[in-house]
């Protein structure tokens, strides 16, 4: 048995030194050192020879286990060192390269366009305010001239939740808010004028198809102080028009019917493409078709509107105007949007183009 051990360490040493792979070192070490390897094969008639034996044995076995461990860390120490000073030689860090840059994201198209809407209202003295989304009865419809089963109401029921609270004005049930009209009565109520404001938030309906998401944005803008008129409408809309979308666009006004507004409008913007005539090359306009874009409701604020918040509509006046943020994204990018759903599906691909 000593034989036998004295020759595996020689025959082990001889294989460990003409390796020439990590590979066949890991192999090595299983074919002689492994648990089921040939020193453990040996170490298997240990059982047969004498008591006085064994132990000279047993140290002579751990010797030889240790001796080729040895060897087989020094090889591996070697052959990795010369697999670096290989690859020193073809593979050559060049430290003045330029990096790569990491994939930088952005704003999503409706962020920018808020933010781009909030500036142009604020040169003119608006300023921004956040109303709830999920609003009391009274400041989504009753303060808004839509008094409880008034029809008026059906085109903007979303979804109501029960809630209890002492306030007279919350009472009832909360809904998720159908437009940022609600804060209409929130800004009013604060009884400060001029209000110049500027409410931009989430919107919810009924509706889900090509060109209405359930969930949308909107934007608010109500003006009330003394001798407010129907020129100061017309004035914001041409200064948003031109503004927003650009040199020579202009807004006009068609009578419409809201329960909050008297008079109410429709605003349309002039169309960029055939300048307001519907005319291309003599070709009927693919984008408008009749020379201008519909983009939102406007009016003089109901004096009923002005009551429900304890303004006196003898001493004030206002003007309001909402639409919808996503909308005057699109009709600027010029895109004509397949669905318009696509905006809220997070596929990097379409928002980066914006
Ligand atoms: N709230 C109306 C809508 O969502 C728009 C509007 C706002 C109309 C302000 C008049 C005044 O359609």
């Amino acid at each position: 048995m000593k034989d036998q051990l004295e020759a595996l360490r020689l025959q082990i040493a001889k294989d460990i030194g003409s390796a020439e792979t990590l590979e066949v070192l890991d192999e090595l070490e299983i074919k002689y050192l492994g648990r089921k390897g040939e020193l453990t094969a040996i170490l298997k008639g240990l059982a047969t020879v004498s008591a006085e034996d064994r132990p000279v044995l047993g140290a002579l076995a751990n010797e030889v286990k240790q001796a080729g461990m040895d060897l087989l860390e020094r090889r591996r120490n070697e052959l990795s060192s010369s697999k670096f000073a290989a690859l020193a030689d073809t593979e050559r860090a060049d430290m003045t390269e330029p990096g790569k840059r990491p994939v930088e994201g952005h704003l999503h198209l409706v962020t920018q366009t808020i933010r781009e809407i909030t500036d142009i209202f604020e040169k003119i003295g608006f300023y921004r305010t956040r109303y709830p989304e999920i609003d009391w009865d009274w400041y989504a419809f009753e303060s808004l001239n839509m008094p409880p089963d008034h029809p008026a109401r059906d085109d903007w029921e979303t979804f109501f939740m029960d809630a209890v609270s002492s306030d007279a004005k919350k009472q009832g049930r909360m809904v998720l808010t159908p437009h940022t009209s609600n804060g209409q009565a929130h800004e009013l109520e604060r009884h400060e004028f001029p209000v110049r404001m500027l409410g931009i938030g989430k919107c919810y309906r009924r509706q889900s198809d090509a060109t209405h998401a359930p969930m949308f944005h909107q934007f608010e803008g109500l003006y009330v102080d003394e001798g407010v008129n129907l020129s100061h409408l017309r004035g914001i809309l041409d200064y948003f028009a031109e503004q927003f979308f650009g040199k020579g666009r202009v807004s006009r006004i068609r009578p419409h019917h809201f329960r909050f507004t008297e008079p109410s409008f429709e605003v349309d913007i002039s169309c960029g493409i055939c300048g307001a005539t519907g005319v291309v090359n003599g070709q009927k306009c693919k984008i408008c078709k009749q020379g201008w874009l519909e983009i939102g409701g406007a009016g003089m604020v109901h004096p009923n509107v002005l009551m429900a918040s304890g303004v006196d509509p003898k001493k004030y006046s206002g003007l309001a105007f909402g639409w919808g943020i996503e909308r005057v994204a699109m009709m600027k990018e010029g895109t004509q949007l397949d669905d318009i759903r696509i905006l809220y599906q997070n596929d990097v691909r379409f928002l980066k183009q914006f």
